[in-house]
This record gives C-alpha cells, structure tokens and sequence, in this order.
C-alpha cells in the first residue's frame, strides 16, 4: 500500500466526468487484490518492518488506508489539494475554527447551522475570537463588519434554512486582498452542484452525514483545502484532535459517494416538483427555495452552481399546520437532518435552532411556523400525496 499521494493515480481519472469520478473514487480498489470493494482496514495500529523501514503507516488516529481512500476522493470532487475525513460536520467545523487565535475576528453568515454559530459564539467567543454575524448575501455588510484583525469568513450557501445565497467568488476576492481565510460549508450543495475552491474559497467543509454519505446511516465530516500550505497545521491538529474518521464509516462514506451523482440528481428534481406543488397550498405562507426562477440568489446561483440541491424550507399560516403535518406524516419522517434518500421534515424553532436566540431567530424569519423538509429520492408524487394527506 502508498501513501496518500502515490496512490493518487490521476491518470485513470484523465477526462472523467464527476458523474463518473464518484462511482469510482480514488483508487477505487483494492490495489492488492482488485477487490472492487476498497477494503476495511479496521485496525489500530501497524506492524513496524524493522527500527529503520517505515511502511508510512503507524497509528489510526493519525493515518488509515480506509480514511486516505475518503480523503484523495474528496480532493479529487472538490478539487482540493488536501483532504482530512473526520468523526462528522462539527469536528470539521472545530478543526477548522480552531486555525484562529486570542485577537483574530471570524464574519460568519447569520443564518449557518446551529452548531457553527454555538461554536462560534460560545466556544470561540470565551476563548477571545470575536465574531460577527452577517447576511452575506449582501457584500455591503460583509464590508462594514470587516475588521484588521479578521482572519477568516465562514459562508454557508445555501444557508440552514433560509435558503439564502452568497456569491463565493466575490467573498473569496474581497478575503483574498486581505488575507483572510474564505471558509465554506457546502453540505447542502455537495461537490456535485457546487465546487468553492474553483471559485476562490481555501477551505471547503461538509457535513458527511448528509448528502455525501446520503443514506442515513453514518456520521462524518470533511475538510478540503485549496493549497496543501495549511495541511502542516491540520496534520498536527488533526493527530492531537483525535477525530480520524473510523474505518467502518469511512468505508460506508465512499459506498454512499458512489452514488451522489444520482442521488442529487432526483433529490433536485424531486424538490423542484415539491416546491412548486407547496407553493399553490392554501395554508403555505412561503417557500423558500433556490430553485425558483424568482428566488433572490437566481443570478448567483446561476453563475456557481449546476443545482439546487434537495432541502426547502416553507412558512404555513398556523402551529396547528404544524403540529398536524408533524403528526400525520407518513412517507416523510419527523426527524433532524437531512441529505438521505428517505424524506425527513423537522421543525428548526423547536429542533435544529434551539440554540440560536429568539431575537436572531426572528431577525432571520425562523417562526415557529417554519418547517425545513429534506426531499429524499421517493417518487415526487408519492412525497406530495404525503404532505396533501397531511395538510389536508
Ligand atoms: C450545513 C451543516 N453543516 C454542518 C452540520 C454538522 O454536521 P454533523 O451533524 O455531521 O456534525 C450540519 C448538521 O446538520 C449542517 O446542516
């Protein structure tokens, strides 16, 4: 077995397209046998050859052939120099918020999952990084909340749930004039709709629960860097941070990956049709979803990404249309996250954004009216007639 960069024989790759690159990952074997199944290598640790021959492999935490096989596939999707897979979303967050130090200042988007703006504010903050949280839809505000000491610009697009879009490439050009680090989390977009580092960003982050592992089953998280420069510090943090991704769920990552393109495919066309059905019901208030012809971020979206992705959020006129959807659901499935082939719907006030205050949550339009539904792969009639049944 080689080590991470070795192994990365790009010339089987040479005019693939992504469609194709993510059913067979990186190696996509088992270099040793040809098992077409990459293997498990579900140790700890490695026997040494000799005091003096290394095999560059050592200890799990810091290095796996299972883990690797995620990492090199990542790069090559968000086309990264340098990937780390770890134990899910928020231990790539945390690994990556804790670049920063006592003095340094992070602009984050404002309506960013609960747990980044938790950490952010709560972890963070104490430890003397100041934040501020903007709209980043609107590059103004970005620019008044700039300040000498910012070293980094946390962007979510599309956000959770707003559904509000930023322009990438212009926060990465207004970062990259001042040295700050452009940050992104593409979990709802995936590497198949939406690629940061080609439009400037150093840092891409998913949650690997969602879309990329997409079946529900696992949890995982992702960073990819744009230069190898920072992979020294991440190498060291990474080792002490204890986060390695398991084998096991490294493994089941890469068999979810095989099927992104597909997956995201029908997850966009199936919420497509769900949005617009949602959009004529009497008791829905708003939808908000990047697919609309008529949604604000259109021409952004248009320019950098080649989807919508599947995750929309809609306003209904009352807490008794909640409670009753939530209660007779059946199809769908009233659970958090989102991302897997099976429909889920929540309710952000009461389960993914109970730790956002009340007042931010306002400020943003997170009413206790407002639900976020992760349209799964079903058939998109068979997810309408369960949203009519339940509203009716
Ligand atoms: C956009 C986004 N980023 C990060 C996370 C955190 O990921 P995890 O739950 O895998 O820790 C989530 C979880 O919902 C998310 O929606």
């Amino acid at each position: 077995m080689k080590n991470f960069d070795e192994y990365n024989d790009k010339s089987r790759r040479d005019g693939l397209t992504l469609d194709s690159q993510v059913v067979h990952g990186a190696t996509g074997m088992d270099p040793v046998t040809g098992a077409v199944s990459f293997p498990i290598y579900q140790t700890a640790t490695y026997k040494h050859p000799s005091i003096t021959d290394r095999t560059g492999y050592n200890y799990s935490r810091c290095i796996n052939p299972t883990r690797e096989e995620v990492e090199r596939t990542m790069c090559i999707l968000e086309g990264g120099a340098r990937a780390y897979a770890v134990s899910s979303g928020m231990a790539a967050i945390m690994l990556t918020l804790s670049i920063l130090k006592p003095g340094d200042h992070v602009v984050c988007s404002d309506d960013v999952y609960g747990g980044t703006s938790r950490a952010v504010k709560e972890v963070l903050a104490p430890m003397g990084v100041a934040n501020t949280s903007v709209d980043l839809s609107r590059l103004s505000d970005l620019m008044a909340a700039l300040r000498p000491e910012t070293k980094m610009i946390f962007v979510e697009t599309p956000t959770n749930p707003m559904m509000k879009v930023a322009d990438i490439a212009a926060i990465a050009r207004i970062a990259h004039e001042r040295g700050i680090l452009t940050v992104v989390d593409n979990t709802f977009l995936t590497p198949y709709f939406q690629r940061p580092l080609a439009l400037g960003a150093d840092i891409v982050i998913h949650s690997g629960t969602k879309y990329l592992g997409g079946h529900n089953d696992l949890l995982a998280g992702i960073v990819v860097l744009r230069e190898p420069d920072l992979g020294q510090w991440y190498e060291i943090r990474n080792h002490v941070n204890g986060a390695g991704l398991g084998p096991m769920d490294s493994w089941l990552l890469l068999r979810g990956m095989k099927t992104l393109a597909l997956r995201m495919r029908r997850h966009n066309d199936n919420a497509v049709k769900v949005a617009n059905w949602l959009r004529n019901h009497p008791k829905v208030e708003k939808v908000y979803f990047v697919g609309f012809a008529d949604h604000p971020g259109r021409e952004i979206s248009d320019r950098q990404t080649t989807g919508c992705g599947g995750t929309l959020s809609f306003r209904v006129d009352s807490m008794e249309t909640v409670n009753q959807i939530l209660a007779r659901v059946r199809l769908i499935t009233f659970a958090e996250s989102l991302g897997g082939v099976e429909s889920l719907i929540t309710h952000p006030v009461s389960r993914t954004h109970t730790e956002v205050s009340e007042a931010d949550r306002l400020a943003l339009g997170i009413t206790d009216t407002l639900l976020r539904l992760s349209v799964g792969i079903e058939d998109a009639d068979d997810i309408i007639a369960d949203l009519a049944q339940a509203m009716a």
